[in-house]
């Protein structure tokens, strides 16, 4: 926030708590604020006391808010004539979710650089490293708390004395990788914003009472060269001048900018926003925006447009998508991404899970692999089963939490026991993992919930960081389980000289995921329109078997999930043994015929329906002629690793479940009688 117009404490604190609480619907685990500290005050001295304070709560963005009002009454009327804070809510990737770990993050004891940090920063260890040994004192856990850090190590060691924010920044994201979307604020630069991104959305919202000069924001360029270089183009958006005396401007007393990572948290102040591209710098200073970038690319457009947004709040939260699964399965060539991302060495092929390295000679040296989940979590075991008995050479139970415990199940101090749980919360995987720990198994988790209990208790682990999941039917994280255990699959199975080529193409192939991720989600009118026939039905088959025997159990979950029609998964191999008695020309079954060793047993399988007057629709390889001949419906896939190829072949699934609860009238996000995280047993 910038304010040019007065404004209380108090209303500064409710802006910024009220853009929170506009992102909860994300999913969060901490929240913290940075104001500049009570006396700043207006008038003559309002400059004496630059000092910023830090609020940070683990929790509820109430807990945060409820915090902001303890101090007195007298600091909460004092009115500030500029004012710039900024908050955040984190959900935790490095670091369990504790005030410490929460942003803003800060440079040193006094606040003299705070950020916020959305995204992951993958050298942030190189980067610790360094800085430690400038003498630089780190506080958190986390990835972010590098920025705060770099930036003080480069204003303190600035070659001209007058340099600019909006240069400090711009050295700072130049030793970044990763991903980001920053702001920051500094007392040393008090009442002056600056804002960047690089792959983390970022946009800025623009509100005048009075029409402004322009709809178009210049950029000015630094033309590789980092200086404080500065063109005048309008009157409005002025940046702080390198030497030049900026002038006056008429409105900017009556502007107000808004920084956010999602146009929900500003809507109701404003629907003017421009958005921010990867490297661009944003500031504002004495109430007017600049935008900045260190060198112009070709072809690149040199400003950015003020867009006027005609959303309605509910549809910015979800984006374009109807509902919360929508987006999720939408997001999934991001999520899997983000699972692998810092992980896999581009040169070596290396693939390094940080949190099983220490346990890698423990769990070499193992009998036995268990993977315990439950729902679609249990499903993600199953898909990767075989790539882990075929890497790893071990056999590999899959057990659901519940039946595990029922049986008593014998489990020895040579065993290995995955816990697989999106929230990290199951109360049954939870059960099970206490049940190994007594026996002595190494017990290893794999969540999408950072400081869950599940994350908390094993002896190590890997966060699939798929990104808050919202929706009960469960998309992105299965995808995105499946990719962390075929990783691991690959890490174990390193040093074995027999296994390097099978390896190098399952690396290809994850390298590849996202691409193809995105030409399945291509299929979306398609598989629409198949629902369009399918969903007066009352029950519906998915048939296949060996890596896509998965894909079978997880459709007919998100299918009984959310459409609450019968649907049932079953292992082709199994048809003779009895589902072949429901089929006839009106049970409509879905078949998944990949090019893979199963392909001709799963043709067999084909033959028997169509024998019986059965009108399967099929999920086959693209241009597999002499399956679609058979086929009353077709979905071509595009073609992948055998053992990759279930992550694809569950789309269609995902967005035909989705098309059809659409289609009854069902709630997609929230089913009847189910819960996203179920704590009871
Ligand atoms: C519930 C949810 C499912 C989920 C299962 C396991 O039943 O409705 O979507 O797959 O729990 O949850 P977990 O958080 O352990 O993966």
């Amino acid at each position: 926030l910038n304010y040019q117009v007065p404004r209380t404490r108090k209303e500064i604190f409710e802006t910024l708590v009220k853009g929170l609480q506009r992102l909860e619907y994300r999913g969060y685990d901490s929240a913290g604020i940075a104001v500049d500290a009570p006396g700043k005050g207006t008038g003559k001295d309002r400059d004496a006391n630059n000092n910023i304070c830090l609020i940070k709560k683990k929790g509820k963005v109430k807990a945060l808010d409820e915090e902001l009002y303890k101090g007195s009454s007298k600091d909460l009327e004092e009115e500030l004539e500029t004012h710039f804070g900024i908050a955040h809510t984190r959900w935790a990737t490095h670091g369990e979710p504790s005030p410490i770990n929460s942003h803003p993050h800060r440079s040193d004891k006094n606040n003299e650089f705070v950020v916020v940090h959305n995204g992951i920063i993958t050298n942030y260890k190189e980067l610790k490293k360094y800085l430690n040994s400038k003498g630089y004192e780190f506080e958190s856990e986390t990835d972010t708390e590098v920025i705060p850090k770099l930036i003080k190590y480069v204003y303190d060691n600035r070659e001209r004395e007058d340099m600019s924010f909006t240069t400090l920044v711009e050295r700072v994201i130049q030793q970044l990788e990763g991903a980001f979307a920053l702001v920051f604020k500094s007392s040393r630069y008090p009442g002056q914003a600056v804002a960047t991104r690089r792959g983390s959305p970022l946009l800025i919202g623009v509100r005048s009472q009075f029409a402004l000069p322009s709809e178009n924001i210049p950029i000015q360029y630094n033309s590789g060269r980092i200086s404080d270089g500065v063109q005048e183009r309008n009157n409005w958006n002025k940046t702080e001048a390198g030497g030049v005396e900026q002038q006056e401007v008429v409105d900017a007393k009556a502007v107000e900018y808004y920084f956010a990572s999602d146009a929900s948290a500003i809507i109701e102040h404003t629907n003017r926003v421009i958005y921010l591209e990867d490297d661009d710098i944003a500031a504002v200073a004495k109430g007017k925006l600049s935008l900045h970038r260190v060198s112009r690319r070709t072809g690149e457009d040199p400003s950015r447009v003020i867009q006027t947004l005609q959303m309605e709040m509910q549809q910015i939260m979800k984006g374009n998508f109807d509902a919360f699964m929508q987006k999720e399965i939408f997001e999934q060539p991001e999520s899997v991404v983000n699972t692998m991302r810092g992980r896999i060495c581009p040169e070596t092929g290396k693939v390094i899970l940080g949190g099983l390295k220490d346990h890698m000679k423990e769990i070499k040296r193992c009998r036995r692999l268990i993977m315990i989940g439950c729902g679609t979590s249990f499903h993600a075991a199953v898909a990767t089963r075989q790539i882990l008995e075929e890497l790893t050479e071990l056999p590999v139970m899959v057990e659901l939490a519940s039946d595990f415990l029922d049986r008593y199940t014998p489990v020895f101090r040579d065993d290995v026991c995955f816990f697989i749980s999106q929230s990290g919360e199951t109360a049954d995987t939870l059960m099970a993992l206490r049940y190994c720990k007594e026996r002595g198994a190494l017990t290893v988790g794999i969540t999408n919930t950072v400081g869950s209990s599940i994350s908390r208790d094993t002896d190590c682990g890997v966060h699939i960081n798929a990104g808050p999941e919202i929706g009960v039917a469960s998309t992105k994280a299965y995808t995105s389980q499946f990719v962390a255990l075929t990783m691991f699959g690959l890490m174990t199975s390193e040093d074995r000289i027999s296994m390097q080529k099978r390896r190098e193409e399952i690396i290809a192939g994850l390298r590849n995921l996202s691409d193809l991720i995105k030409k399945v989600l291509e299929l979306d009118g398609k598989i629409k329109s198949i629902a369009q026939e399918l969903y007066q039905q009352k029950s519906l088959l998915v048939m296949g078997r060996g890596f896509n025997y998965a894909t079978c159990l997880e459709g007919a979950l998100k299918i009984k999930e959310i459409t609450y029609m019968h649907s049932e998964g079953i292992l082709a191999g199994e048809l003779k043994h009895g589902p072949l008695a429901l089929i006839d020309k009106h049970m409509p079954v879905i078949m998944l015929i990949m090019r893979d060793a199963c392909y001709t047993k799963c043709q067999n399988a084909l033959q028997q329906v169509t024998a019986r007057q059965g009108r399967p629709i099929i999920i086959c390889s693209e241009q597999d002629a002499d399956t679609m001949k058979y086929a009353y419906q077709t979905i071509e896939l595009p073609h992948t690793v055998d053992c990759l190829q279930g992550i694809l072949s569950v789309i269609p699934l995902q967005l035909l479940s989705f098309h059809l609860a659409v289609l009854r009238g069902y709630d997609v996000d929230c089913p009847r009688n189910l819960a996203k995280s179920v704590t009871v047993e």
